[in-house]
């Protein structure tokens, strides 16, 4: 379906009206630019509504008594803590992926050793894994050239990519990270033995707040926010990612860096 804007003037001689001139623009492209406008920002209204609403719920009821209880108070108080640390998760990340759509979004490219940053991002995540029992032990070839990045964002994409793989595998699983050159670059693939993707819902995954289960991904204090960044930071790179996934078996996130 094309939408067309359409302007209409009359052509006149001497005599008076002698036809109609049409001008006729595709304006396809820009309301469709409006209508994700308009939906991301209902969606964020949406997304910041929800802890809100239940932070100011809690707040009341500990005003109207509630705090006299010590146990339960307690109990309201770890869930507004909850609450207001997901809504600085969720400000984090707008501002992350606001920052990374400007036109001139500022990559601060520097000489990366991608061996280094994966081995900093598994450590930092250790804690986590050990959480849940996951192995992880990544494989690192020895020829990998340096790329040309910027570091901050190269370990936010680890972190986010590797975060997921850790949320949505149950405990006892693997998680496999390899690098290795490719196509004058380097292939990155993050593997996990976790509940998968549904194959109707691949082509959404990098969607802003597309999540497969809303309910289990705010469980987990998720964003929704997190595949979004990842292709940004791709984008600005040059590279790109694919996704390869099956139900209930685990999923392959695989990303290309140009060197
Ligand atoms: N490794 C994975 N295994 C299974 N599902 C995943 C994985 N990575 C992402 N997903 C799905 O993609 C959705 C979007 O991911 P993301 O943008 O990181 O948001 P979230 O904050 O929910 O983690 C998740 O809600 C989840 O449904
Ligand atoms: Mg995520």
């Amino acid at each position: 379906v094309k939408t067309f804007r359409v302007h209409l003037a009359p052509l006149k001689n001497a005599s008076g009206t002698v036809g109609v001139v049409a001008v006729l623009r595709d304006i396809t492209e820009i309301r469709e630019l409006e209508r994700m406008r308009t939906e991301f920002v209902a969606n964020v209204s949406h997304e910041l509504r929800t802890p809100l609403t239940s932070i100011k719920g809690f707040v009341e009821t500990l005003l109207d008594g509630a705090v006299e209880d010590k146990l339960l108070a307690r109990h309201f108080l770890d869930i507004i803590s909850e609450e207001s640390n997901r809504l600085s998760r969720l400000i984090d990340d707008l501002l992350s992926l606001s920052h990374l759509e400007e036109k001139d979004a500022s990559v601060n490219k520097v000489p990366v050793e991608m061996d280094k940053v994966i081995a900093n991002i598994v450590s930092m995540l250790q804690p986590q894994m050990k959480e849940k029992n996951l192995d992880l032990e990544p494989v690192i070839a020895g020829n990998l050239p340096v790329i040309m990045a910027d570091r901050d964002m190269m370990g936010q994409l680890l972190i986010n990519l590797l975060d997921n793989a850790i949320k949505y595998t149950p405990a006892g699983g693997r998680i496999n990270v390899e690098a290795v050159p490719a196509q004058q670059g380097i292939k990155v693939t993050v593997r996990d033995t976790g509940i998968g993707i549904p194959e109707e819902s691949l082509p959404r995954l990098f969607e802003r707040f597309y999540r497969v289960d809303k309910a289990r991904s705010r469980e987990m204090g998720g964003t929704g926010l997190g595949l979004a960044i990842v292709k940004h930071i791709l984008e600005l790179h040059g590279g790109s990612i694919e996704v390869n996934s099956e139900l209930g078996r685990g999923t392959v996130f695989t990303f290309y860096l140009p060197a």
